[in-house]
């Protein structure tokens, strides 16, 4: 068990069990993309470690980008999304792969697909390490998933509770 501030977490996912996600989500956008140069879009700060390790495990020819928009203060979701800020690449005409760390009710990703339809990409695709159906809210298709998990508030791996626990490498659940 961990504390991070005023809350206690239990393991959850295994550190060996990401690592599998994130290689078996590289292969399918490998699939899908080896014959173009795919952006691939890490949204901050979560999705440092994902990009990561999916970068170690893409072996085509591909791009990097982060971008910053985020939804959340503290366990709640708050439903307000800010601003993206970072985008300083032209993206018109080009395989766009947005990269989260999780999915959980989908504002941050229709705020997302909003933004970048505007940069007349040529196609868009979201991916993320994890997702929870339960909570989802959105109609839009996630493309890749790495692990689907239930509708609790998770740590580690990118994932943090108030700025801290982002550097755990496996991933614990709220107790
Ligand atoms: P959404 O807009 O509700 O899908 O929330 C997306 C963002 O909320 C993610 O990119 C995370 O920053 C944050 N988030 C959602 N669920 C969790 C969680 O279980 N742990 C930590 N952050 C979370
Ligand atoms: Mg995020």
């Amino acid at each position: 068990m961990i504390a991070l501030h005023d809350k206690e977490f239990v393991p959850f996912i295994s550190n060996e069990e990401i690592k599998n996600a994130i290689a078996k989500m590289a292969q399918e956008i490998e699939k899908d993309f080896k014959n173009d140069v795919p952006v691939f879009v890490g949204v901050l700060n979560g999705s440092f470690m994902v990009v990561a390790d999916l970068a170690s495990k893409y072996h085509f020819d591909c791009e990097f980008t982060f971008v910053r928009l985020s939804s959340y203060d503290g366990i709640q979701s708050t439903g307000k999304v800010k601003k993206l800020i970072g985008l300083n690449q032209v993206l018109a005409g080009r395989s766009v792969v947005i990269v989260e760390d999780i999915v959980d009710t989908g504002t941050t990703v229709l705020e997302l697909k909003k933004l970048f339809e505007k940069e007349n990409v040529k196609c868009l695709k979201f991916a993320t390490l994890f997702f929870k159906p339960e909570a989802y809210q959105q109609s839009i298709k996630i493309d890749y998933i790495g692990i689907d998990i239930q509708d609790r508030f998770i740590v580690g791996y990118g994932l943090d509770y108030k700025g801290l626990g982002r550097n755990l490498q496996n991933v614990y659940q709220l107790k």
